[in-house]
């Protein structure tokens, strides 16, 4: 059994990593914000005994004495100040061999969906807007310079991203779920209007629509994976 933390582990994909590794029979931690533009109320999307430990709090400034065998985040450091206080973190915690888990977004990568589908291109422009404001649009390609900064062994990365389509893909929800994630800072720098806030819930169900009515299918925006380990 490896003791495992991982940050985020309340979101969409995050959550589904958490019971793939409680499953498996791994000691896990969840630690998250709790987003109040993700979840509203900063109620998480589990309760009772969900086989897990649960922390309410900010990866930015989280402390403890605990050791662990891997630390995995996913979608964190494009929205952190400083990604290098985060991947810092990781290393920090981990016992020496323990592996960190990183996953990002580039949005400098462009892959267009066929057919056309101009609401997922939408969000996408503006997915590219606010991060290259607000964030660190091309954070998953500096992940291998932030890794080795922190005192990691050169990591292993990946590019990879979904490309889907079809009325049973997860795909929508993900989508919707990353834009709900920007909403609130996207609508205060302008660069969303009032119907696309309004339409948020709707999000999901009219792009799972324009998706399939033309049976066509859409690539995720591109990231990269990084493993690496403590020396
Ligand atoms: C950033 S969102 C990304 C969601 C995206 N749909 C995905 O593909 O996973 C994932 C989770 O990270 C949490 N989160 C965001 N910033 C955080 C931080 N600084 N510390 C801890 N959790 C954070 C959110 O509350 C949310 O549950």
């Amino acid at each position: 059994m490896t003791r495992i933390l991982v940050t985020g582990g309340a979101g969409f994909i995050g959550s589904h990593v958490v019971e793939a590794l409680t499953s498996a029979g791994h000691e896990v931690r969840v630690l998250d914000a709790l987003l109040p533009c993700v979840h509203p109320g900063g109620i998480p999307p589990f309760s009772g005994d969900p086989g897990f430990d649960f922390v309410h709090g900010d990866v930015g400034t989280y402390r403890t004495d605990v050791s662990y065998d891997a630390v995995i985040g996913r979608h964190i450091l494009i929205h952190t100040p400083d990604p290098r206080v985060v991947v810092g973190l990781a290393h920090s915690l981990l016992t020496p061999g323990g592996v960190a888990v990183f996953q990002e977004y580039d949005f400098s990568v462009v892959h267009r969906p066929f057919a056309e589908a101009p609401l997922y291109e939408r969000l996408l422009e503006v997915f590219r807007a606010f991060f290259a404001k607000a964030g660190h649009g091309n954070i998953g390609t500096r992940l291998f310079q932030l890794l080795i900064e922190a005192g990691f062994r050169p990591p292993e990365c990946r590019v990879e991203y979904p490309m889907d389509g079809g009325a049973d893909s997860p795909f929508y929800e993900w989508v919707a779920e990353s834009f709900r994630s920007i909403l609130p800072r996207a609508a205060a720098l302008g660069l969303v209007g009032g119907d696309e806030v309004a339409g948020i819930d709707s999000l999901a169900r009219r792009l799972k629509e324009e998706t399939i009515s033309h049976g066509g299918c859409v690539p995720g925006p591109a990231m990269v994976g990084c493993f690496a380990r403590k020396r």
